[in-house]
């Protein structure tokens, strides 16, 4: 198979439309089979359940092309799992985990021209998504749902690559205790935009978030979670009711205790301590794992000790243990590869 004739080792983080998506609907309290389809664009009602009242969830995920040339996605169950998890909490019917591992699988494989070459630097982002699709004009759930995945290459989230990153902390909350912040919601993404553009404009490269009912621990950023480095190198991620369990962190958690021997903490972290920690680091899919050099709190700087020019020294091992696992270089602990035969 050809690959597409695209500049991989340019691309950034940004849409590109590719040859196939997978659509599947939701009527009369049932799933149809779904199809692969050349069509990008969906026709709605004007007063669809998505539009007026937000009723949609959705998942990333990456695939890439591996040293042994194979293309493989990675943990698609556990995203799987969570955008189960999600449709619940909006009132949404499930897709079925089985059933979106394998439209996953599929567009992947129908996209497979797409899947950047080993050793781009850029992957296949896969984006399933699904939302209320009939008309709702009272608030209660819609009635007829559509399940679609996309994919579209992409290169590093942050730009830069992975220089490290200057946050500040956000005025605003990201979620409330007992809200939606643990759940992939298009309405988590739709608040943070004017916070998110407001950093830009400060020229800061995203928000750190704290907890909405003290302000005094460490949530997450708009699109990914945090990992600390101790002064004697153990790592630690917040344990909150209202963050995105993230798929990466919990595998960097493994990857840290099982591959590289490191003590881990997942616990609540306060602001105050944050000083303290010798490494800081974003996590998440489309984030990889990205080194945060600065955090500013009201003018306030909190200085990370590997600098502005490059990553920490565990950060950088947890980086290249689970990109080299993904890549097939570091064998997988079993089940985190699902091949695309
Ligand atoms: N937190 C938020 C708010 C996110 O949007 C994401 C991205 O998916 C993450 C964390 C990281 O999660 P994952 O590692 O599963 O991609
Ligand atoms: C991901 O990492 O997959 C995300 O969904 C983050 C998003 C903000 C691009």
């Amino acid at each position: 198979m050809e690959k597409k004739n695209i500049d991989w080792s340019n691309l950034g983080f940004s849409y590109l439309k590719t040859d196939k998506r997978f659509v599947s609907n939701y009527k009369n309290g049932a799933w149809d089979e779904g199809v692969l389809t050349g069509d990008d664009q969906v026709t709605i009602s004007e007063c669809a359940g998505v539009l007026q009242y937000a009723q949609t969830v959705f998942e990333g995920m990456k695939a890439y092309t591996t040293e042994q040339g194979k293309t493989v996605i990675f943990r698609p169950d556990l995203n799987a799992a969570r955008m189960a998890d999600s449709a619940r909490r909006l009132e949404m019917p499930v897709y079925p985990e089985n059933k979106f591992v394998q439209a996953v699988t599929e567009t992947v494989r129908a996209n497979a021209a797409w899947v950047p070459p080993y050793g781009s630097g850029a992957t296949l982002y896969v984006r399933p998504y699904m939302f209320g699709s009939d008309a709702v004009i009272g608030v209660k759930p819609s009635g007829e749902y559509q399940f679609r995945v996309f994919t579209t290459p992409v290169g590093p989230y942050f730009r830069g690559g992975v220089k490290p990153l200057t946050l500040r902390v956000s005025d605003f909350d990201r979620a409330a205790p007992r809200g939606t912040g643990h759940i992939k919601a298009g309405l988590n993404y739709a608040m943070s935009l004017y916070a998110i553009v407001n950093a830009h404009a400060e020229g800061y490269d995203e928000n750190l978030y704290l907890d909405a009912a003290t302000r005094t621990r460490v949530e997450e950023t708009g699109g990914a979670n945090f990992l600390f480095v101790t002064k004697d190198g153990k790592v630690v991620t917040p344990k909150s009711n209202s963050i995105l369990p993230s798929i990466t962190r919990r595998s960097l958690m493994v990857v840290a205790r099982d591959y590289l021997g490191l003590e881990c903490e997942e616990r609540e972290v306060y602001f105050d301590e944050v000083k303290d920690f010798a490494e800081c680091g974003l996590c998440g899919t489309a984030a990889v794992i990205s080194p945060v050099g600065k955090i500013v709190d009201h003018g306030h700087e909190i200085c990370f000790p590997a600098g502005m020019e490059t990553m920490g020294p565990v950060t950088q091992k947890l980086y290249d243990t689970l990109t080299g696992i993904q890549m097939g270089r570091i064998e997988a602990p079993k089940g985190w590869i699902h091949v695309v035969e």
